[in-house]
């Protein structure tokens, strides 16, 4: 999978230029995993634990500023449609097009390949978020009835058209 396609103009790794700095974008190794986990405890109510993430590692982008791990996006492709599992950006790094730009990489290289949708689940009270998708352009789809634990919550289901 490519995920400089569209963006940035050049070859993998994807990069953008953000405040003068510049982020990449590429598939996460090992090494990624404490990063990872140190954001996703910092983003989450239940934060998942390294040995999830392990296993996904080919399904996992990264975004790095100045070799610091900065977000994570993690996605599964199922026939042409692609899912967005997990999202999250350092909250030192929040606002900047992070998210942004990991969300729009993923897209324009899955669309590339084929893909014809995308969608994902989000927490119904999670209001930033759900703005966040709603500046990629995805659509409230439908619910999903208590899909989240502690709290238990419904999701709201999102898609957008590649
Ligand atoms: C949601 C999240 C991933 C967004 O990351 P980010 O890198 O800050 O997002 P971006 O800077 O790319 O935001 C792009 C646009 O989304 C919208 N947006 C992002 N965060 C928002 C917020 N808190 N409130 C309202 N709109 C928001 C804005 O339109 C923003 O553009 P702008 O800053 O020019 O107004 C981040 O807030 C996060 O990690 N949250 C905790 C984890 C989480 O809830 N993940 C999603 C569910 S899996």
């Amino acid at each position: 999978m490519n995920f400089g396609a569209g963006r940035g103009g050049g070859d993998s790794p994807f990069c953008v230029i953000i405040l003068c700095v510049k982020m990449n974008i590429r598939i996460s190794t090992k090494e990624d995993l404490p990063g990872i986990v140190q954001i996703e405890k910092k983003s989450f109510s239940v934060p998942w634990g390294k040995e999830i993430f392990e296993e996904k590692l080919n399904s996992l982008l990264v975004a790095l500023m100045q070799e610091n791990l900065i977000a994570y996006l993690l996605f599964e492709k199922v026939s042409d449609e692609v899912h967005i599992i997990r999202v999250a950006t350092h909250p030192e790094y929040r606002r900047q097009g992070v998210a942004n730009a990991l969300i729009s990489s993923l897209l324009n290289s899955s669309k590339n390949e084929g893909a014809s949708s995308a969608y994902l689940e989000v927490r119904e009270s999670n209001a930033p978020s759900i703005r966040f998708y709603e500046s990629l352009g995805f659509e409230a789809a439908g619910k999903r009835k208590s899909y989240y634990s502690e709290p238990d919550e419904d999701a709201l289901l999102m898609s957008k058209k590649l």
